[in-house]
């Protein structure tokens, strides 16, 4: 055959495969997602995400050993609060499940990366993610309570804060309140773009922040828009984020690709709880191989653009990487 052109030549072995790879991908870009809780000697698995756990202030140093081991030195907290009321106060009471983990980490564990989740659903009662007027979230009301809540993390040690409510102008509401308290130097990573999601079904239930009534379709995005991703991430932009994240992941990639392509902060992508369980699922019934399935998953996040990877599977990741398998 007179072929001058053969794509399969650089696809003859594994050497020359991973000599022309496109994608490179390393665990300094990985963030694994943790949730704490009030109480003692509590590592409880979370039931709708096998092998994810909640754990009390006492516990978690053992998972910290265990991610430092494997290479995985950024965690994103959660903190699931002793009460909750109508306006989520323990977020950002001194003495917060977070703001305790925060002081633990800085004091025993300073090689540790903390980021937080910013956001009031996990502490309010009636699970929406900001404070109610009528039936609705008061946009302006809850941005108080963000920086509020941003402040008092970075206060106990987080390095750097991730609003994930999607309140209009809370990205420039943290950044005011940080500098007018000279945290001129702790981050912001926003989720600009956050759908509503039915992937986030097993977080809730770990979290027990389901909304008590209605959903959340007034603050966080229609998954049918492309260009409105843009037009948050670019107020973003301008509000004083140093990263923008886009979530989920795996069902959204096209527009993290679109946020890659239209501003230069790096971008970060969150494999959510929801694609975390269908792995987990598939695999126990034995249809799929989840090994393979999580390596490819976490390529294509790359592969479209993300920096930054925030995924229940970071641990897997990292050893997957470190054998070669991906990266
Ligand atoms: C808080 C928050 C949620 C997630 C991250 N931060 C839940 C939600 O918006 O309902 C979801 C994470 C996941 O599903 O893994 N607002």
């Amino acid at each position: 055959m007179d072929l001058t052109k053969r794509p399969r030549r650089l696809r003859n072995n594994e050497i020359i495969r991973k000599m022309v790879r496109e994608t490179r991908m390393d665990q300094s870009s990985l963030i694994y997602p943790i949730f704490v809780q009030e109480g003692e000697q509590i590592k409880e698995e979370i039931p709708s995400m096998e092998g994810q756990y909640r754990y009390s202030l006492d516990q978690l140093p053992f998972e910290l050993e265990k991610l430092l081991q494997k290479g995985i030195d950024k965690v994103l907290l959660f903190g699931i609060p002793k009460e909750k009321d109508a306006c989520g106060s323990q977020a950002y009471a001194q003495d917060g499940i977070v703001q305790k983990a925060l002081r633990l980490i800085s004091e025993k564990f300073p090689e540790v990366y903390p980021i937080t989740d910013v956001c009031m659903c996990e502490y309010t009662s009636h699970g929406h993610c900001g404070v109610l007027e009528e039936k609705d979230v008061n946009n302006d009301a809850t941005l108080e309570l963000l920086a509020k809540t941003a402040l008092s993390h970075v206060q106990a040690g987080a390095k750097m804060v991730a609003p994930s409510d999607m309140m209009d102008g809370r990205v420039g509401a943290i950044r005011a309140l940080l500098d007018k308290h000279h945290y001129e130097n702790a981050a912001i990573m926003s989720y600009s773009v956050k759908y509503a999601s039915a992937f986030y079904g097993p977080f809730r239930e770990a979290a027990g922040s389901a909304p008590s009534f209605g959903d959340r379709k007034s603050y966080q995005m229609d998954f049918h828009n492309r260009r409105e991703a843009i037009k948050e991430a670019l107020l973003d932009v301008e509000e004083g984020a140093d990263i923008i994240m886009v979530k989920p992941a795996m069902s959204y990639l096209d527009i993290v690709r679109e946020v890659k392509d239209q501003i230069t902060l790096p971008v970060a992508a969150y494999s959510v709880s929801g694609e975390y369980a269908m792995v987990k699922a598939a695999a126990k019934l034995g249809y799929i191989d989840p090994d393979r399935i999580i390596c490819e998953m976490a390529a294509s996040a790359y592969r479209a653009g993300t920096d930054i990877y925030i995924t229940y599977f970071a641990k897997e990741i990292a050893r997957f990487m470190k054998e070669g398998r991906i990266g």
